[in-house]
């Protein structure tokens, strides 16, 4: 089976590249990896030109417009990306007649409550970057074509520039780090991300309805930012601010919070913590 991964460069696109080299990986399953370069979601026309003559039977995208604080200036950049160029390759998924995957955020909804989010939320972003990742999703669930969007949260790994590798550098360069305590979520570590989305793919192709459909993934255990940190430095001195005293373009949701029952209902999957996950992170960065 040919696979397009698209994004390769980054974090989830990279964790998926690691596990095609492991036993997880079905052996008749060909990975074709392509980064910025040779598929720019900013010009969609020559991207799907490409997909077709590559004819893929199944696309993984993992490509998108991430920067949230620079979204709010770039906005129509960040549609084109995360909206325009998704509802062009769902379109051609729906003709080709292959199964979509793709990825979502946390930042679809707009944080108000302490209850974890389900899937059937109305959501309501609160900033650009949501605004725009919505947008694909909703094109891809109205392009007809069979498909698994992954809402995934607060992505950390080994790979490109995440939390985790912020709060060791910034270890290096200061006496005290001072991180909001009142945003919380769950932390993902992209290798997991990788995996169960892998398994998830795997068992949607063996049944004999596509399950399509949206699906919270992250690691389990909820957490606020400042606990985060203690988490990644527990040596270290961190202090818990609000997020008014830490001003960013793009507000953020404050409640992250996503419930893990579909997938494990669905899919069997039960995630692991994000403690856990981070060992095994570190161990790749130390
Ligand atoms: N990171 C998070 O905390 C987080 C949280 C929730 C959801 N998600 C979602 O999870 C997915 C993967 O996230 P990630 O953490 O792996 O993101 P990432 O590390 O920022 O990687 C995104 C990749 O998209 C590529 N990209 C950006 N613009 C592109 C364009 N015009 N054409 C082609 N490729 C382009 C980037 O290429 P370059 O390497 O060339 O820049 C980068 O490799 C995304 O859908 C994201 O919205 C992420």
């Amino acid at each position: 089976m040919k696979i397009l991964l698209l994004g390769a460069r980054g974090q989830i696109g990279r964790s998926i590249q690691a596990l095609s080299n492991t036993s997880y990986w079905p052996n008749d399953w060909q990975l074709y990896s392509w980064s910025r370069e040779i598929s720019d979601l900013s010009q969609p026309d020559v991207l799907i030109e490409r997909i077709q003559e590559l004819k893929p039977e199944l696309i993984w995208n993992t490509a998108a417009y991430t920067q949230v604080d620079r979204a709010e200036e770039e906005s129509a950049l960040a549609y084109l990306i995360n909206a325009q160029a998704v509802s062009e390759i769902a379109k051609h998924c729906a003709k080709a007649n292959i199964p979509f995957v793709h990825y979502s955020t946390d930042y679809v909804y707009s944080g108000s409550g302490e209850t974890p989010h389900l899937e059937t939320e109305e959501p309501s972003p609160i900033n650009e970057y949501g605004r725009s990742k919505l947008a694909g999703d909703l094109a891809i669930q109205q392009s007809g074509c069979e498909y698994l969007i992954f809402r995934t949260s607060w992505v950390f790994s080994e790979y490109g520039k995440n939390f985790v590798k912020t709060m060791y550098r910034l270890s290096k360069e200061r006496p005290e780090i001072s991180v909001v305590s009142d945003q919380v979520g769950s932390p993902s570590y992209a290798a997991d991300i990788a995996l169960y989305s892998l398994i998830a793919i795997k068992k949607a192709l063996f049944q004999d309805a596509f399950p399509s459909g949206i699906y919270h993934l992250c690691n389990s255990d909820f957490v606020s930012w400042y606990d985060f940190a203690r988490g990644i430095l527990p040596n270290f001195p961190v202090k818990a601010i609000a997020s008014r005293d830490f001003p960013t373009t793009a507000k953020r949701p404050a409640n992250s919070r996503l419930s893990l029952k579909k997938i494990s209902e669905v899919f069997d999957i039960v995630p692991r913590s994000w403690k856990a996950a981070l060992l095994d992170c570190e161990k790749k960065l130390l």
